[in-house]
């Protein structure tokens, strides 16, 4: 019988996880099918457990159901549990396993697709929101040199870097006080450019070589990649290609087998 998974999120019509995971399928020789749910806001348990019953074997879950998620897991991993959030479900005879793999895919979008090795570089990180706890132990994994957090509420970025201090040091503060910071990496996980404000950038953040990489996508280059490029930032990249290598993590853990990311990107980014 053929496996059946799906994407939970409100909204959820514009969600590219169908289309990935179906060319994840077709690439790696799989049975399965993969649909979009819209769950209601006050039902999100109701509509994991029809689809669990009605023969569902895991789930993504994306806005605004991820610490609901993440609560509803009965095998958490650390990673979900320090990112306060779990957008991977998989239904298993003991329960239900959670992951968040969004900070793997970052990793993995940075290190292995871009050729840019995270260990012994300078790292910051702008935003101290879901998107930004999201992405911090699996960046403190890699080694870095440093890892910062800007955040315009310093306060937030203070609370991380308390509750990361048992898996490694970070330094936090305002955007000014990392001017003339000289990174390697800067990596925009502020919800910024949803919305029309552009972030106020502080001179000298980028070192020379550096990269800046925007969690967020859209049609041509982000604001935030623009700045940095107008700011000496040599190269740039936005959050298509995490998006991606998420869902690869989760087919991974579902599946067992790892599929290529890069094919699937070129596909999205095609159409
Ligand atoms: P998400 O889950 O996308 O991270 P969030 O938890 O609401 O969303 O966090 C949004 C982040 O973007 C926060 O770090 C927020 O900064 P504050 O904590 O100071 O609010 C940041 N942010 C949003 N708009 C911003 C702006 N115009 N300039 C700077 N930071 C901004």
């Amino acid at each position: 019988m053929t496996d059946r998974y799906a994407v939970i999120g409100n909204p959820i019509a514009h969600s590219k996880s169908p289309a990935i995971h179906a060319a994840f399928a077709r690439q790696c020789g799989q049975d399965l099918t993969y649909e979009a749910i819209l769950g209601p806001l006050d039902g999100f348990r109701a509509a994991v457990a029809a689809f669990r019953h009605s023969g569902g074997r895991g789930m993504n879950v994306t806005v605004p159901f991820k610490l609901e998620a993440l609560e509803l897991a009965d095998k958490p991993t650390e990673r979900a549990r320090q990112a306060g959030a779990a957008n991977t479900l998989r239904f298993d005879a003991d329960g239900i396993f959670g992951d968040n793999t969004d900070g793997i895919g970052l990793v993995r979008d940075i290190r292995d697709r871009l050729g840019f090795p995270l260990c012994d570089r300078r790292i910051l990180i702008l935003g101290a929101g879901g998107a930004a706890r999201g992405v911090v132990l699996p960046l403190l994994e890699e080694s870095p040199a440093l890892l910062a957090i800007a955040n315009r509420s310093v306060d937030k970025a203070a609370a991380l870097k308390t509750q990361f201090a048992p898996f490694g040091e970070l330094l936090v503060g305002g955007f000014g006080d990392f001017a003339g910071g000289g990174f390697d990496l800067v990596i925009n996980a502020t919800s910024a450019s949803l919305g029309t404000q552009s972030l106020q950038l502080p001179a000298g953040l980028f070192a020379a070589g550096a990269l800046a990489y925007d969690m967020v996508y859209g049609k041509g280059e982000t604001p935030f990649l623009r700045d940095a490029r107008a700011q000496g930032a040599a190269r740039g990249a936005d959050g298509l290609g995490m998006l991606v290598a998420q869902a690869a993590e989760s087919f991974f853990l579902w599946r067992g087998v790892r599929p290529d990311t890069e094919s699937v990107l070129a596909l999205l980014q095609g159409g």
